[in-house]
């Protein structure tokens, strides 16, 4: 019998298994050391889909991320994204496929010593496909902040910014080379409710603007009923438990309960 608590009510995945799967992940296994943070998680993640993955604080989570935007080796499993196994891709192939995604790093990450012009450009001559001259990458840097409302902002060096506006160029960062799937690594940590809020706004229309496909991770139970079209718990290394908000949110399972109290 599958481990996995499902809670799978008629419109908790409705149409999902209809849907295009644009992430995969089977028998994610990962450990340091006799540390085993990884121990065969599975994930779909469907076209057009919220998933939101809870788990906490040190069960995995930017780990498992990490290995999907290949930062980290995974020891075994398999992570398919848009329908292609990344172990069994060439370095130019492996390249092209990173290009569909982009990544919202824990903490925004921005380079520090760079303008906000210079972070979004970074991304762009990674792929420089993608930039045929000046004038495009000009373009495409103020349209991207101009998604996140902060085209002002393109000149100013990231300690010019506050916390909620380096998550937003962070956001603009990310979806700058339009890509298929956005991974969130908790969005919303270290901002207050209205700043959170704001941000998960953002998500929301960056979603339906450019119709991608988001992870999201975060142990921010608002933003998860808020944002999630469905829910993966990481616990103990596994996909615990899966279900819509208000199905996991009503479980008498007390691994999954202590998540909403
Ligand atoms: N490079 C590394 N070397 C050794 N151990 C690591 C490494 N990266 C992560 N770990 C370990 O893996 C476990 C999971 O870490 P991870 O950063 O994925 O947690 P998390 O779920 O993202 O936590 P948080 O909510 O605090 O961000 C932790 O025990 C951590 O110490
Ligand atoms: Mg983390």
């Amino acid at each position: 019998m599958s481990r996995v608590k499902e809670f799978n009510t008629e419109n908790s995945t409705a149409g999902a298994e209809t849907r295009e799967c644009v992430l995969e992940i089977k028998d994610l296994r990962k450990s340091f050391g006799t540390n085993k943070v990884l121990n065969g998680f599975n994930m779909n993640l469907y076209q057009g889909e919220s998933l939101v993955v809870m788990g906490k604080s040190g069960s995995g989570k930017s780990v498992m991320i990490k290995c999907v935007v290949g930062l980290m080796e995974a020891d075994r499993g398999s992570i398919k994204i848009l329908g292609k196994e990344l172990t069994h891709l060439e370095r130019a192939a492996l390249d092209q496929l990173r290009a569909e995604i982009g990544f919202l790093f824990q903490g925004s990450a921005l380079y520090d010593s760079m303008t906000v012009r210079e972070n979004l450009e970074f991304p762009l001559r990674r792929h420089a496909a993608r930039m045929k001259n000046d004038a495009d990458t000009e373009t495409l840097v103020l349209e991207a902040l101009e998604s996140v409302k902060l085209a002002h902002t393109v000149d100013l060096m990231p300690n010019e910014l506050s916390g909620g506006m380096k998550r937003r160029v962070a956001l603009a960062r990310a979806l700058i080379l339009k890509p298929k799937i956005i991974l969130y690594d908790e969005p919303t940590s270290g901002l207050d409710p209205i700043t959170s809020k704001e941000i998960i706004n953002l998500m929301q229309e960056v979603q339906q603007k450019y119709n991608t496909s988001s992870l999201i991770i975060t142990h921010d139970v608002d933003c998860a009923r808020v944002i999630s079209d469905r829910m993966v718990l990481l616990v103990d290394g596994i996909n615990y438990a899966e279900g819509n908000f208000k199905e996991l949110s009503q479980s008498v399972d007390p691994k999954v309960r202590a998540f909403f109290k």
